[in-house]
């Protein structure tokens, strides 16, 4: 049993006594604890497959930050590397990919991904679970379908995507088969990770922001809620689609637990658009650079708007490496600080 299961009862939808409250890329360089277990690695590939160091960072924000969840450190990258195409992480520039998909024998060739394909993922959360102890939640994750098409058409990063965009433009019954066989090789790795002891996993559609609102529905959502049906009878599930607030509403027709939200929806607006689903999110990272006066009262400003129940509270994207551990802990303080009007 959970000691702490805030973030699953307001998953579930069910009475919590505050927000739970954790963070985006919680696991990362805000804390000089994760910066000093990365120099351990020979680099972010052979970081993200040792199962020892990957615990390690799983578990340093929940004693250090005090948040409610644990979220496993790894990276939506590992698909695409199961399927075939391996990457690296380039130091102060992203993912870089040295093979991309072009045509339909590069699609033919990738593989769709087994869990066993990515035993040290399994490895992590067992290991990750035995050191929590019940303390908290253990959140799972998988890029969105369409996110990891992106890296794997393009390459790297990219502010456009527009080669991936092209893609869909030109080769769209190529794009849908890519996307099917990514589609499929996540839930065959999500499955692995609920086995392995996940309590809620989260899909992150980083890149949705690019996308037109209807090539959206038909390029990424359609997945999303293949991979929300599969998952969502066995643990909570949580869109995060990020640049899509015009989608809040078709996310809500999902089987999604929770909906992700960036900074550019107002929580009121969320709210109208997401029938009885959780929200989770929404405050601007950049908030955590301004003093503390401030950071209270915007953050106590969101926590009425959202309300008690059916939200779980955290930033609408990942932490910024330059942020401040003391801003990042005293935004958690507030959080668990908060007495409702
Ligand atoms: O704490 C957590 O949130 C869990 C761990 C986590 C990482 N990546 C670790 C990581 C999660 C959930 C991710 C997801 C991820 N990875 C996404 C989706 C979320 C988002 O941010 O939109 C994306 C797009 C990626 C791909 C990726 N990985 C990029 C673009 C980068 C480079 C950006 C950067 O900050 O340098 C990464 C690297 C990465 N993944 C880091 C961490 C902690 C930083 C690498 C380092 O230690 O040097």
């Amino acid at each position: 049993m959970l000691k702490n299961d805030l973030l699953l009862r307001a998953a579930r939808g069910e009475d919590v006594e505050r927000a739970p409250v954790w963070l985006m890329r919680q696991a990362g360089r805000v804390l000089p604890e994760y910066r000093a277990t990365r120099s351990r690695a020979k680099n972010f590939v052979e970081f993200v497959k040792t199962p020892e160091l990957a615990c390690e960072v799983t578990v340093q924000p929940v004693d250090i930050l005090g948040v409610d969840a644990a979220i496993i450190f790894s990276d939506i990258l590992v698909i695409p590397e199961a399927m075939g195409l391996p990457y690296q992480m380039i130091e102060a520039k992203g993912p870089w990919f040295e093979k991309t998909i072009k045509t339909r024998e590069d699609i033919s060739k990738l593989k769709i991904a087994e869990a066993d394909d990515l035993s040290y993922v399994m490895k992590a959360l067992e290991l990750t679970k035995k050191e929590l102890n019940d303390r908290v939640p253990l959140i799972g994750f998988a890029g969105a379908p369409w996110t990891l098409l992106s890296y794997m058409v393009e390459g790297s990063g990219s502010k456009t995507f527009s080669k991936a965009k092209q893609f869909l433009y030109t080769q769209p019954e190529l794009a849908h088969a890519l996307l099917d066989k990514i589609t499929k090789s996540t839930i065959n790795y999500l499955k692995g990770q609920v086995k392995a002891g996940v309590d809620l996993v989260q899909l992150f559609d980083s890149w949705a922001g690019v996308l037109s609102e209807e090539m959206f529905y038909e390029f990424s959502l359609k997945y999303i809620s293949q991979i929300c049906d599969a998952i969502s009878p066995l643990v909570p599930v949580t869109v995060f689609a990020k640049d899509a607030h015009y989608a809040v509403e078709k996310i809500s027709q999902t089987s999604c637990s929770s909906i992700g939200l960036d900074w550019t929806i107002d929580p009121k607006k969320a709210r109208a658009v997401s029938g009885t689903k959780t929200l989770q999110g929404n405050a601007d990272p950049c908030l955590l650079y301004a003093d503390e006066k401030t950071i209270l009262s915007q953050t106590t400003k969101m926590l009425e708007s959202f309300g008690k129940q059916r939200y779980i509270c955290n930033l609408g994207h990942g932490l910024y490496p330059d942020l401040e551990k003391e801003k990042v802990k005293y935004f958690v303080d507030v959080v668990k600080a908060h007495n409702y009007k």
